[in-house]
This record gives C-alpha cells, structure tokens and sequence, in this order.
C-alpha cells in the first residue's frame, strides 16, 4: 500500500452542485489511492466548494472569460500542487488544445450519456425525445474534442416507462457515483 505521502495527487474541476466531487472526497478516505488536494471551479458560488472547504482542500475560483490568461494561472496552480490527475466533474466549461497538452498528466472527466451517443448537454431529454431504451453514464480521458477521448468505463441504465429527465437524470447520477471512483481505481493500477 503506498503510504500517505506517496498518494496520488488529484485536482477537481466542478461548477455546480458538485456531487461527485463530495463522493470522490469521501472514497478518497476510506482508501490509499489518490488525494484530492485541489478543486477549481469557473463558479463563486458552485456549491460543491463547500463541501471542499469544509474537508480542509484548497479551492481556487478562475472565471474563464479570459481563457488564456485563467488557464495559465490554472497550469501554474496545477504545477504548483504536484497535480497528476485532473478530474472534471460537472465542469462546464471547455479546456483549450493548448491547455490539454501543457498539463503533465492526465485528464479524466464524467458523461452522464452512453458515450458516444448524446455528447454535449441536455442529454436526458435528447435520450427521451428519442424513446431510448437505455441510457447511462461514461468515464473518458479528455482530448481536444467534444466528449470524445478513449472510454475508461461506461455503466448501462435502462430507462423506465415513466421516466423524465430528473429521475432519469437521479438514477443515472447514482451510477455515476460508483464509476469515477472505479474509473479512478483502474487508472492509477
Ligand atoms: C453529472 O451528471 C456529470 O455527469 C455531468 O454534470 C453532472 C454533475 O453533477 N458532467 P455533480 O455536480 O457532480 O452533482
């Protein structure tokens, strides 16, 4: 088992409700696997900062509009931190080519879709509109297009008769909780 100080040193990316960011703080803690020593949001008031400052990580806002600029200081901060693995949870902004090839590591990021089916947003109600009959959530490395690099893991859900975007979206976001942490798991092995 590595030992505390050799952990793996992971940053997070959110700009919302950051529930996946709270499960990987929280299965970073029963484990010896990584450590979350950073999390970086283009949002003030993403809530899943909270949750970080109250587990004693480092938070930095960068808002993005000067995206050359922030993504330089984001670099810096990274390198700053020792960060080998970037993982994007809900963050809704595009990293830039050239960001995606300066960082020395690697970058993973959360799909709540059958990737490569339904890139982008609004996923659930595209999903329905099309009377899918399954759906899901995919963990992949990040490249420079669109939800689009090698898949790490995708978890299939079926879709039920009654179901809307929300409980679709609720159920699908229960199996997100259980991949990145094993998408993580499988990386780092
Ligand atoms: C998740 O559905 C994720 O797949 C998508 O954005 C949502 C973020 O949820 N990229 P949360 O902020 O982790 O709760």
């Amino acid at each position: 088992m590595k030992s505390s100080g050799n952990k793996v040193r992971i940053a997070v990316f959110i700009s919302g409700t950051g529930t996946n960011l709270k499960n990987l703080i929280n299965f970073s803690k029963k484990n010896n696997l990584f450590k979350i020593k950073l999390v970086i949001s283009n949002k003030r008031n993403a809530t899943g900062l909270i949750f970080a400052k109250k587990n004693r990580i480092n938070t930095k806002v960068y808002y993005l509009k000067a995206k050359l600029k922030d993504e330089r200081k984001i670099l810096n901060n990274l390198k700053k931190n020792k960060i080998k693995i970037i993982c994007l949870a809900g963050f809704m902004k595009i990293l830039s080519k050239n960001f995606i090839k300066k960082f020395n590591g690697k970058i993973i990021n959360i799909h709540p879709s059958l990737l490569p089916k339904y890139k982008g947003l609004n996923t659930h109600s595209r999903v329905l509109d099309n009377n899918e009959k399954y759906s899901g959530c995919t963990v992949h490395f990040v490249n420079s297009k669109l939800d689009s690099g090698k898949i790490i893991l995708q978890k299939k859900v079926k879709i039920l008769q009654n179901d809307t975007s929300l409980t679709l979206q609720k159920r699908i976001l229960k199996q997100e909780h259980k991949i990145y942490p094993k998408a993580l798991r499988i990386i780092l092995s």
